[in-house]
């Protein structure tokens, strides 16, 4: 099979060591050997999220974490504010609801981020128990000011809920410093790991708060069995042993990369893509001020389809790039530079994306977008 480059806001290419990891004999989950396992994924996930909370490890891609954070917490008619602005912001609200909350949202702009007023406005007309956010929106490559909120949420003594999917492990995400009571990622991102695993981790006071919720609705999801799990080492249910093989070599390359060289790749990655879009002739998709270090959202130039830019650039060059979602399809298309991406990865895309940009009649000098991004390596 031909393989094709990824470059999309996962799942992320593997190291070799993580999928030969995967390729061990299977371990009994319930014996010392795999608890050990374990163990090592739960502190090494403990430096990725800067906490001191337990971490859930659950069998489900990042949505059932987010689901597992939010049923936990909520019962039914509980006020929740939910900051939007994208299709993971939506998607955390629409949870929210199904499990029987009334959501107050607090529209964004897309590709636009929140302001602390509007939010602290939100929160204190309501009788709200949670806040929810998506730190690093995907959907239109911006990331959103976490901090903030979680010391909103202090002040007004409400529960912090965030998705930090797509920045757990590429970008900073202090869990415990900013206050976040359930930091939700998933396995596929920038923590390079195989698809399949959700995390959450879970603050005292939420713990508190899930242990006196007896409304709750959830049953493979309910982060109370977790925690009992967790007491005694291990998971409620039968783990994926492979995956969790997998995850255990991803976070030790992320441990002897260290996290401070992680997050600066990642920011180098996202400034360099920035600049070399630009420098092509486009136009980015989030605003400046809140570009996320993740992902890059790019408009497709009026002239242009979608299948001019990322069809060509998959069937003629093997690079894959994300299209839009929602209302943003067809218009923009997403540079994923997370997990084990390079900057050779990089100024392979870019250059492709001038041969293709070019041929399609897009106005460039070929060469112009790999300079900018070689600029912002080379300073
Ligand atoms: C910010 C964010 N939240 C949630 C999800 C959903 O994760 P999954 O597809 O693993 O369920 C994604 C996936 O792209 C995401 O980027």
């Amino acid at each position: 099979m031909k393989r094709t480059k990824l470059l999309i806001p996962g799942p992320v290419e593997l190291d070799s060591e993580v999928l030969l990891a995967m390729a061990r004999p299977m371990m009994g989950h319930r014996t010392p050997d795999f608890e050990e396992v374990l163990e090592e994924c739960w502190r090494l996930l403990r430096e990725v999220y800067q906490t001191r909370n337990e971490v859930a490890i659950i069998t489900g891609s990042g949505t059932s974490a987010m689901e597992a954070a939010v049923a936990s917490v909520i019962k039914e008619g509980d006020e929740v504010v939910s900051i939007t602005g994208g299709k993971f912001g939506e998607r955390l609200a629409e949870i929210a609801s199904a499990f029987g909350a009334e959501v107050k949202r607090v529209d964004v702009e897309w590709g636009s981020t929140f302001a602390v007023e509007q939010v602290e406005s939100a929160i204190a007309e309501s009788n709200a128990v949670a806040i929810t956010l998506t730190h690093n929106e995907t959907s239109t490559g911006v990331l959103h000011d976490a901090r903030a909120v979680g010391k909103l949420a202090r002040e007004y003594d409400i529960l912090f809920i965030a998705d930090c999917i797509t920045s757990v492990g590429g970008d900073d995400v202090r869990t415990d410093e900013w206050g976040i009571d359930l930091c939700i990622t998933g396995s596929q991102k920038c923590l390079a790991a195989p698809p399949g695993l959700g995390f959450v981790a879970v603050s005292e006071r939420a713990w508190e708060v899930i242990t006196n919720n007896t409304r709750r609705r959830a049953y493979y999801l309910d982060l109370a069995r977790y925690r009992k799990a967790l007491a005694r080492g291990t998971t409620p249910f039968t783990p994926s042993v492979t995956l969790i093989y997998g995850l255990r070599a991803a976070l030790k390359k992320i441990e002897e990369e260290g996290l401070k060289a992680r997050i600066e790749r990642h920011r180098r990655l996202a400034k360099a893509t920035r600049e070399a879009a630009r420098a092509m002739n486009l136009e980015l998709f989030a605003e400046q001020h809140c570009a996320s270090n993740t992902v890059t959202a790019i408009k497709i130039p009026p002239h242009l389809s979608d299948d001019d830019v990322r069809g060509v650039l998959k069937r003629e060059y093997g690079i894959l790039v994300a299209g839009g979602q929602a209302q943003l399809k067809g218009k923009i298309f997403r540079i994923g530079h997370m997990g084990n991406v390079t900057f050779a990865d990089l100024v392979q895309v870019l250059s492709a994306l001038e041969l293709v940009l070019k041929k399609a009649g897009h106005q460039l000098e070929p060469g112009k977008g790999v300079a900018a991004a070689e600029k912002v390596f080379s300073g």
